[in-house]
């Protein structure tokens, strides 16, 4: 594969890959543009051409034109490297690693889906009840049906399977791509075909919907080679512009609500299909953005949802929140059947998401009760304790003690078990540092390689990695170069005892997380107490 990337490094410009994304200024050698994480406030992304590198300050990450895409895409190398391929022009096939044998059964299966999807597109126009399905009943218009590649699949036991045959795949080949059933016939039968899309546009899979009653309602793909549900997410390929550009997304519950959603001119929306969101998912599309908006029914299922959300939310520096005034609709596509503007309004009009799940539960119980001020207060607390900023929690807590007329103390004092909120607290304020540590090291690095006479005293190891000095080199370009030595030296000073304090600090938490898990063994205790007394003696 290596030879692949290199192939592809050179036929691809670096500022033309950023280039799609971030709109890049001229700089001298370098170009200059916006930070994609949207955390700067002037320019902070650098490109060097020459280098074929990139480096964020604001953001502070850096690479190369690979690493760029895994982090604006929140894809894989693998998907990354395949987007690039086909942007270069270049066959990953006949690069021959050690899994070319399965990029090779990959791209037939991949083939075979791109068929099927046009089969079953050209199916549709012949058949009446699914074409009054798809444009009356759903309100499809042709452009929404052409964007989302709706099709039908014909009733009869093996149509697909025989036309795919005809074009040359075999069975197992089919079966590879999850369009066949264990009797080896067609798996989707009289269905509205809607395609899994992925990011790169590759049709990778289905949802199909019944039209005329019957059951499952949905069937959808397999996990195949292609299709992951726990990474997968409805609707993206269609949205990643607009969530980039408006900085949200919206995620709602049925396939079927992105795409009215999209019609409707929401086109930040995407679903998670067939599954509860995981961490991948919200990893992936808080690489896109930060306002994450849930727009889930208001039921126990939905509160349950939102619940979770919550707390895979907290790790990620997402502000969550819930979309849920559908004016007596069932879901987002029922309310822009009733007009497309509710819903363009309903998007916009949000709660928090803590707020939200504590007036449902607020809802639920009988807050004048012993009993309903307990379990309340079980639950807020719960949920403040997924919350990563002290601040925020500080305010939930002020507002629950309120809603029971009680006192934070009392709040505090309960002592519940709420799912190691200590713990959550540490990692992630050890998260903060240990990112922080790295910044100093890249800088002290930078300095010690490319500083001269001013690195001296710096003992760091040095990275092996060529992409990663270089990225050190650009570093230094970029923050030291114009500095005189003396004033390079006064910086190292202080970076060198930031640094120790910092590293210190990451140490005596990662040593206080071992602690709680030996809590039973003193002897073990007191041997990472007296650690953690010498770290903080420094
Ligand atoms: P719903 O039953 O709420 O369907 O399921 P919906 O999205 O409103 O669909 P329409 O409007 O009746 O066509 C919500 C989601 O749960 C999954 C699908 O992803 C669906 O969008 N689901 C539901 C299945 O995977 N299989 C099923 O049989 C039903
Ligand atoms: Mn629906």
């Amino acid at each position: 594969m290596q030879d692949a990337k290199e192939e592809i490094r050179a036929r691809l410009a670096v500022e033309d890959v950023v280039g799609q994304y971030i709109e890049l200024k001229r700089a001298g050698r370098n170009l200059k543009g916006r930070s994609p994480w949207g955390v700067d406030k002037t320019p902070s992304f650098m490109v060097s051409p020459e280098k074929g590198i990139w480096h964020d300050f604001s953001a502070n990450k850096g690479g190369d034109i690979f690493k760029f895409v895994m982090e604006v895409e929140g894809i894989s190398f693998r998907e990354a490297l395949e987007k690039l391929a086909a942007q270069a022009g270049v066959e990953l096939t006949k690069y021959s690693g050690g899994d070319a044998k399965l990029a090779q059964r990959k791209a037939r299966m991949k083939e075979a889906l791109e068929l099927a999807t046009r089969y079953y597109q050209v199916a549709m126009t012949k058949n009446k009840p699914v074409l009054e399905y798809v444009f009356y009943k759903r309100n499809m218009n042709r452009a929404t049906a052409k964007e989302f590649r709706i099709g039908y699949s014909p009733k009869v036991g093996d149509a697909l399977v025989k036309f795919l045959q005809k074009k040359g795949y075999s069975m197992q080949e089919m079966q590879d791509a999850g369009l066949l059933n264990r009797f080896s016939k067609d798996l989707f039968k009289g269905r509205m075909m809607v395609p899994f899309i992925d990011t790169n546009g590759q049709v990778i899979g289905y949802t199909a919907r019944v039209i005329d009653g019957g059951e499952p309602k949905y069937l959808n793909t397999p996990e195949t080679l292609l299709f992951n549900k726990s990474r997968y997410i409805f609707g993206l390929y269609q949205a990643k512009e607009a969530i980039r550009r408006d900085n949200f997304v919206v995620i709602v519950e049925g396939n079927m609500d992105v795409i009215s959603s999209h019609q409707a001119g929401v086109k930040q929306a995407v679903a998670t299909s067939g599954t509860a969101m995981t961490e991948q998912h919200l990893k992936i599309l808080s690489r896109l953005t930060s306002d994450v908006r849930l727009a889930y029914d208001g039921d126990d299922a939905g509160v349950k949802a939102t619940e979770r959300a919550i707390n895979l939310a907290g790790g990620l520096g997402i502000t969550l929140s819930v979309i849920s005034d559908y004016h007596g609709a069932k879901d987002p596509d029922e309310l822009i059947q009733k007009g497309a503007e509710l819903w363009q309004v309903a998007v916009q009009e949000r709660k928090p998401a803590v707020d939200w799940l504590l007036d449902k539960y607020e809802e639920k119980l009988d807050l004048l009760s012993a009993d309903g001020k307990r379990a309340y207060s079980d639950i807020a607390m719960k949920v403040i304790s997924y919350l990563g900023d002290p601040v925020e929690r500080t305010h939930y807590m002020q507002k629950v003690a309120k809603r029971l007329d009680v006192s934070v103390e009392d709040l505090k004092a309960k002592k519940i078990d709420v799912g190691k909120p200590k713990r959550l607290k540490q990692v992630k304020t050890k998260g903060a540092k240990a990112e922080r540590v790295k910044v100093l090291e890249d800088s002290l690095l930078a300095i010690m390689l490319f500083g001269g006479d001013a690195g001296e005293g710096i003992n760091l190891e040095v990275p092996e990695d060529e992409a990663k000095l270089e990225d050190l080199e650009f570093v230094f370009e970029h923050n030291y170069q114009k500095m005189t030595t003396p004033e390079i030296r006064e910086e190292v000073k202080a970076l060198m005892a930031e640094y120790d304090k910092e590293s210190r600090a990451v140490k005596i938490a990662e040593l206080s997380e071992k602690l709680a898990e030996v809590e039973d063994d003193e002897e073990k205790s007191a041997e990472i107490l007296r650690e953690i007394q010498t770290l903080q003696k420094g």
